[in-house]
């Protein structure tokens, strides 16, 4: 049974990561605003990624989550989400083609605007001002103005999550998308190694697609491959823009978060007694959770039952950053907690977040190396625990940004300075994620084959 429930209740419990809004009249101004506003996704499209991440936690497909670490206003442009969904699509290509499974795709887009940050003032040439928490709540600019909280920003960040899911749905629905066209996404990713891996795969995509036309595939078959799923996702950080956003879903009559098709927790906030979790806990959306060293098995079952008191499939997403090196001194107690609960989880890895260094020229970074050692290192302990790794969440952009070190076209520390636009973390570019996405499916290959040994 579940306990009942109101959107307003977080503000009863103690909270982190927010800002103070100084003007509580123009907050209550924007919340207003915001909760007049239409949805920006539909309880439809919620219930559909949750009954496909629930085949991803039965080992029957796999969940590919990606995109900015922070979403900008200054970077918001066509050119730049076409880029990241065609990389997306690219990658899902790689993972369906060489692993043989389906691929839910999920943006970390259309409404990625709040960031969690690790202490609360930021100090340059002497002068302390309050840290920057992402455009939907302050400035990135160093100067006292900028940094004070403006509940404005929440109208801006909607009116640009908006106008990207409009995007994106003519990109999934409107042709762009049609497999046919897995030539053409590899445009701008010319004489690169990881181009050439893909131009062979596309290739023999191709040769198969004009085979099942020959052979007279049927019309309704086709279509399906003519358009794609693509979902969105936010930390739910800011819970004023997450209430402000929270609708009835009139078919089953219960909350349903409107900012976002998955919401996560993150690591800093999921505090069992805290305001996200009482937040994430009433609305029907998957959710995600992040799951960083300090996470206890003790507060791995509270919150399992916390954010998911029915045990539904699809429900609840469980994100391992533990950095690489480590995932085998945590990740083994909590599938073990999962394994003795009985819960159903989705199990994906966020290579980027434990691998973060500051490298000699003074940029925040995270060498390529290691993120793929985390990778390797998920694989395979649920290989060893026979558990099924459900999907990857990574940090990254369809440009060329120079962020991330290392990969085939090695991006070194000197190299840092020329591309490196990030609003927040570092992300890997179009051609690391690329590279990535052919190493995931080898690993998926490994774990499939030894499934099969195990069965014979
Ligand atoms: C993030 O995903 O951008 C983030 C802040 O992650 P975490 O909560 O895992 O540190
Ligand atoms: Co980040």
């Amino acid at each position: 049974m579940t306990r009942a429930w109101n959107k307003a209740d977080w503000r009863q419990k103690p909270r982190v990561q927010m800002p103070d809004y100084t003007d509580a009249v123009a907050l209550a101004d924007v919340e207003a605003k915001l909760a007049k506003y239409p949805p920006l996704v539909f309880a439809g499209e919620v219930r559909t990624l949750k009954s496909q991440l629930a085949q991803v936690s039965r080992g029957e497909a796999f969940l590919l989550q990606g995109g900015d670490c922070a979403e900008s206003f200054s970077e918001f442009d066509a050119v730049g989400i076409r880029d990241t969904f065609k990389v997306m699509l690219q990658m899902a290509m790689v993972l369906t083609y060489a692993a043989k499974v389906p691929v839910v795709k999920v943006g970390r887009m259309a409404g990625q605007f709040a960031k969690p940050r690790s202490a609360a003032t930021e100090t340059v040439g002497g002068i302390e001002l309050p840290s920057y928490r992402g455009d939907i709540v302050n400035d990135i600019a160093f100067t006292a103005e900028s940094r004070i909280p403006d509940p404005q920003r929440m109208l801006q960040a909607y009116t640009q999550s908006a106008a990207s899911l409009n995007l994106l749905r003519a990109f999934s629905h409107g042709g762009y998308a049609d497999v046919h066209q897995v030539h053409a996404w590899t445009l701008g990713f010319t004489d690169r190694d990881e181009a050439e891996l893909y131009r062979d795969m596309a290739n023999r995509i191709s040769d198969a697609l004009d085979f099942m036309k020959a052979a007279g595939v049927s019309a309704d078959t086709a279509h399906t491959l003519r358009s794609v799923d693509f979902y969105t996702s936010h930390e739910a950080l800011l819970l004023e823009y997450e209430e402000a956003l929270c609708r009835i879903d009139s078919t089953t009559g219960l909350p349903v978060a409107g900012s976002g098709h998955l919401i996560w927790i993150g690591d800093r906030t999921r505090q069992p007694d805290g305001a996200h979790v009482d937040f994430c806990r009433g609305v029907q959306n998957p959710i995600g959770l992040k799951c960083g060293p300090s996470m206890t098995v003790e507060d791995l079952k509270l919150l399992m039952e916390r954010l998911n008191p029915e045990n539904e499939a699809g429900r609840l997403t469980l994100i391992a950053r533990f950095g690489a090196g480590s995932v085998g001194d945590h990740l083994p107690r909590l599938v073990e907690c999962v394994r003795q609960e009985g819960a159903n989880v989705v199990w994906s890895c966020d290579p980027m977040h434990g691998n973060t260094i500051k490298s000699a020229s003074g940029y925040k970074t995270r060498p390529f190396e290691s993120v793929l050692r985390e990778v390797r290192e998920f694989f395979e302990i649920h290989k060893a625990e026979g558990t099924h790794p459900g999907g990857v969440h990574f940090e990254m952009t369809g440009r060329d940004v120079t962020e991330c070190t290392g990969g085939v076209r090695d991006v070194t520390d000197d190299d840092l300075s020329s591309r490196y636009h990030t609003a927040c973390d570092p992300r890997l570019n179009a051609s690391q994620s690329l590279e990535l996405a052919f190493l995931v499916a080898e690993e998926i290959r490994a774990t499939q084959e030894q499934t099969a040994v195990a069965a014979v």
